[in-house]
């Protein structure tokens, strides 16, 4: 089912993972596909690019593309326990490490670049046009975008649910079966992921009015806040998934995780109901009742220190 010709991706000049264009036996869907980090960066979005190009997502693809003799043996016996070749190649990794782009609806996609824009903002290709309407009334047409899977910067939790896809194993693409292969091959599973120290560290881009030359720092309340969103995504993921993979290694890291975010969302205002029933709507629900409150009270003890924000290597 595998298709090898030479792209013509923007993203790298060498003949490893970036030269590949392959098949996919999933077709772009009504969500649409992904445009591409080159076309969010290339005109208007120059800052958030520069932020992602030397980001660990966009550092890994380069790992992968040219990688050390130690890394490929992991590559390799990973590869080998799903039955493929090559990573661009898989449809297993090609889910979570690469961004597949393509330019028009039907066309077959290739691997532009480590995850990027897309992996957490939505596919582009519905509302990118739409977002970038310029003519139009902002909040018009930013609620158009949104109506079209983009997934826009206030959306924390939707976007929280997408960093867990990937770090926690959790996306609907990868099947238990595929989670216990990767597992006994050697493949790792974090179970500290944690939104602010993940997010805050190379990761972050706030470039907010009234100054959008500063890539700004979180206040303590929205720190607080990102936080409690964060660990609300991590114990619905870590819940939905745990009886996905019955591999030991699987179920001991989503039970750290659930024990974490439980400990770390005790005592927060309204979030009984919540804790009793973590699923995605219910933590929507205690989301939008905590909007604008201050929890530095309740959890500011609890938020990561600066230091521990992650960069990139
Ligand atoms: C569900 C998402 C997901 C899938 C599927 C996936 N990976 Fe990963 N992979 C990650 C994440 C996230 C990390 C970073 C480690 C962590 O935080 O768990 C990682 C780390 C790795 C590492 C360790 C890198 C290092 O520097 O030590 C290797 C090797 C790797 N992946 C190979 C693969 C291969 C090969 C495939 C396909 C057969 C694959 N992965 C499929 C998400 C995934
Ligand atoms: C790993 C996930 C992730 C990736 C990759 C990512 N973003 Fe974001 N983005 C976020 C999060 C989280 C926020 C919310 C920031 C905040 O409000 O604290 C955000 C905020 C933004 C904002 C509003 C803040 C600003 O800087 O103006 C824009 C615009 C944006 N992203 C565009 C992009 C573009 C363009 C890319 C690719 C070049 C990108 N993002 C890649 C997660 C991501
Ligand atoms: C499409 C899948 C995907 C999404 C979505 C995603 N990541 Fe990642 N992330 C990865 C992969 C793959 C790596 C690199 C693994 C490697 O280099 O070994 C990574 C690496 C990282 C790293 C470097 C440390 C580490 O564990 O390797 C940080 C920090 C990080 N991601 C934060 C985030 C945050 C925060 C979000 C959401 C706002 C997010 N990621 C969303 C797949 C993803």
């Amino acid at each position: 089912m595998t298709t090898l010709a030479v792209s013509r991706t923007r993203a790298t000049t060498a003949a490893g993972i970036g030269a590949v264009l392959f098949a996919l036996s999933t077709g772009a869907g009504a969500e649409g596909f992904n445009i591409g980090a080159y076309q969010c960066g290339e005109e208007c979005h120059q800052p958030e690019f520069e932020i992602w190009e030397a980001s660990p997502h966009q550092a890994s693809f380069y790992k992968f593309d040219a990688p050390s003799d130690e890394l490929q043996e992991k590559m390799d016996a990973i590869l080998a326990a799903v039955g493929d070749e090559y990573m661009s190649d898989s449809e297993t990794c090609t889910t979570c490490h690469f961004t597949l782009v393509q330019e028009e609806e039907g066309e077959i996609p290739w691997v532009d670049s480590g995850p990027s824009c897309e992996s957490c903002h939505g596919a582009g290709s519905e509302h990118q046009p739409v977002h970038s309407e310029k003519e139009r009334d902002y909040d018009e047409r930013m609620a158009e975008a949104e109506s079209l899977g983009m997934i826009r910067p206030h959306m924390k939790f939707a976007i929280a649910e997408n960093c867990n896809g990937c770090h926690a194993m959790a996306r609907d693409e990868v099947d238990g079966d595929t989670i216990s292969s990767l597992l006994d091959a050697g493949h790792p599973i974090n179970p500290d992921f944690e939104l602010v120290q993940y997010s805050q560290g190379s990761v972050k881009h706030r470039f907010y009015p009234p100054d959008t030359s500063v890539n700004a720092d979180m206040t303590e309340p929205e720190l607080a806040n990102l936080y409690v969103q964060g660990q609300a995504a991590a114990l619905v993921a870590a819940t939905a998934s745990l009886d996905k993979s019955g591999h030991a290694d699987y179920q001991a890291a989503m039970q750290q995780r659930i024990d974490t975010a439980r400990a770390a969302l005790a005592g927060v205002p309204g979030a009984d109901a919540f804790l009793a029933d973590p699923t995605a709507s219910n933590a929507q629900s205690l989301i939008d009742a905590l909007d604008g409150q201050d929890l530095t009270g309740a959890v500011g003890d609890r938020l990561p220190s600066p230091d521990s924000y992650i960069q990139t290597e």
